[in-house]
């Protein structure tokens, strides 16, 4: 892929009744502006002093970015352009307590802006911060689920490079912040002004994520292509992102596990992710996320693994269960069906053939690039059980019982 921009897609409501492609209407959120490719991380200084941006802050993951050339580069782009900055390092999964540090520090250094550069916790830390800049309080008292304040919608511009292709969070308008423990909890900050100003998509930040790290975030890339594109709110347009995020999925996964240096491989990873970013934002998830949030509350296991270690289970629990005699069902199949021809590259010529397919593909996928099952995370019959009566099943396209949910996790300890 060479380097290309996209401008914003703007905010549309598109009414379609009686459209003979989804049931009412639908909307697309806001996109951000997107410079993708090779070499893209160099724009960033560039399009701060477009926006005369003097001051900024830099929120990032705790290891690898800090000890990298382009660390380097960035912070002498920043000096050279007269920019200057603070900086933020994430230890772990992003809680309140780090977001609350940080907007403090943004605040003292009156920060113009935020550069978010990491995985999705990173990210995630600084969109949060981003917003928190402009709110009274801690952060924690605008999460849904958690706190009963709503976020105003003020934010500092964030400029996204992910470092991982993964949960497109460079793409979404909310940022899932975390604390685990028994009254733990994982849940999100929301509004649709939290969506980046600009994702810079470079798929050589990637070259040194490791490989378990690369399976785990592109396992779950591919959960936010299926899930999206199955679910009951899915739409036109949605569609047509996760159809193009598959078969580039389908082809570059492996190839970016097995060597990280393969370029082709690691953009058509990171395309892929920032499509599923916004395919659900868009069009929701289903019930291996719904179980994620709870999970991810209870034990600390990397959101990647759970869902990567779930989605093969889930589709084959699911594509077992769905009723062809039903249209919305026999719809959905459709869908799994080709999705299956997309990540495999093969026709079987069925539906029941390629939904057969995809299964496999999934289950084959699994194994080759190593997703671990969820027992070596401390997880347990136990907490399968809570976490079954936590499940939200979201817009999976088939209601499924709390007993289903924890026979599916069951099934992966
Ligand atoms: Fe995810």
């Amino acid at each position: 892929m060479c380097l290309f921009t996209v401008n914003p897609f703007p905010h549309t409501i598109l009414f379609m009744t009686k459209s003979p492609f989804c049931a009412n209407w639908f909307t697309m959120g806001r996109t951000p502006r997107l410079v993708f490719g090779v070499g893209a991380r160099t724009s960033v200084v560039g399009l701060l002093r477009e926006a005369e941006i003097a001051r900024v802050g830099i929120v990032t993951g705790a290891s690898s970015l800090r000890q990298s050339a382009a660390w380097k580069e960035l912070l002498n782009a920043l000096a050279d352009a007269g920019i200057a900055w603070c900086d933020f390092a994430l230890r772990g999964e992003p809680g309140p307590a780090f977001v609350d540090e940080t907007v403090q520090g943004l605040r003292e250094a009156n920060a113009q802006a935020v550069i978010a550069i990491g995985g999705g916790s990173p990210l995630d830390a600084a969109k949060a911060a981003a917003a928190g800049f402009f709110l009274e309080g801690s952060i924690r008292e605008y999460l849904e689920g958690v706190g009963s304040r709503s976020p105003d919608g003020r934010t500092l511009p964030v400029y996204a490079l992910p470092t991982t292709a993964g949960t497109g969070t460079e793409a979404t308008k909310n940022a899932v912040l975390s604390e685990i423990g028994p009254s733990g909890f994982k849940k999100s900050l929301r509004h649709d002004n939290y969506i980046a100003r600009v994702a810079i998509i470079d798929p050589e930040l990637a070259v040194g994520c490791p490989g378990m790290v690369t399976a785990a975030s592109g396992m779950d890339a591919i959960t936010q292509l299926i899930e999206p594109y199955v679910s009951t709110a899915a739409q036109p347009f949605t569609d047509a992102l996760a159809e193009s995020g598959l078969m580039w999925a389908g082809r570059c996964l492996e190839r970016a596990v097995a060597d990280g240096t393969d370029l082709e491989a690691r953009s058509g990873m990171a395309y892929a992710a920032y499509l599923s970013g916004i395919c659900l934002a868009n069009a929701g998830l289903g019930v291996v996320h719904g179980a994620a949030s709870p999970a991810g509350a209870a034990v600390e296991i990397p959101h990647g693994v759970f869902c990567g270690t779930l989605l093969a289970a889930s589709v084959r629990l699911t594509v077992e269960r769905l009723d062809e005699s039903d249209p919305a069902h026999a719809a959905a199949l459709q869908k799994y069906a080709r999705a299956g021809v997309l990540l495999s590259g093969r026709d079987r010529g069925s539906v029941a053939a390629n939904c057969a397919g995809l299964i496999d593909e999934l289950e084959r996928l699994t194994e080759a690039i190593g997703i671990p099952r969820l027992g070596g995370y401390g997880f347990t019959a136990d907490i399968a059980r809570a976490v079954a009566t936590r499940t939200d099943g979201k817009n999976h396209p088939l209601v499924l019982d709390q007993e289903s949910i924890e026979q599916l996790l069951l099934s992966r300890l």
